[in-house]
């Protein structure tokens, strides 16, 4: 069952079949975070994770947003955008409300997600730096999607 919530004459929707992964993929291929990622990857990337499309009443795609996660425990929140001329109209937070709100998504220990610069929007969730940073790790490859278009 696919979960819908309006805002100012936006659908905000967690309907898998909506999603246009086109458009997803030609922001996200620009985007700071996710240079040059294949398509490919997005496509995979989408099927195995809850997404969320923000639509326009024709049903264009112009917002998003993913979340990783086991849907008991823990989640992973990535790749939010809203499409330029469509910023600055509450459409990123009507994500996060739909994201948030989620009943697959309640009652997790820890919801993590990674920023340059919108430290302010998540924060009005919710989300602070962690406690204590020096407990966790990564494995970070920044550079692997470009190796993947080079070896392609
Ligand atoms: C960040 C982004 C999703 C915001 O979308 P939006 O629909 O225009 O944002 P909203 O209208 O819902 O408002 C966002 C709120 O967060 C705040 N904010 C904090 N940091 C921000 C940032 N870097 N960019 C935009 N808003 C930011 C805004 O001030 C606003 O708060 P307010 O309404 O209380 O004044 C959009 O600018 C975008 O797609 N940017 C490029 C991709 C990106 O950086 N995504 C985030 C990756 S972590």
């Amino acid at each position: 069952m696919s979960h819908e919530h309006r805002h100012n004459g936006y659908a905000i929707s967690d309907d898998p079949a909506r999603l246009d992964v086109g458009a997803v993929h030609a922001f996200l291929r620009r985007s700071y975070w996710a240079e040059g990622i294949p398509y490919e990857t997005v496509a995979r990337a989408v099927k195995h994770s809850l997404c969320f499309g923000a639509y326009t009443t024709d049903g264009i795609q112009v917002g998003f947003a993913r979340v990783v996660s086991d849907y008991a425990t823990y989640s992973w929140l990535a790749d939010v955008y809203v499409l330029e001329e469509h910023r600055g109209r509450g459409l990123s937070k009507a994500l996060m409300r739909a994201v948030l709100s989620h009943p697959r998504l309640q009652g997790l220990r820890r919801f993590q997600l990674g920023t340059r610069d919108a430290h302010g929007l998540y924060a009005q969730f919710g989300f602070k730096p962690p406690l204590f940073p020096d407990r966790f790790m990564e494995i970070h490859d920044p550079d692997v999607y470009k190796r993947a278009e080079r070896d392609s």
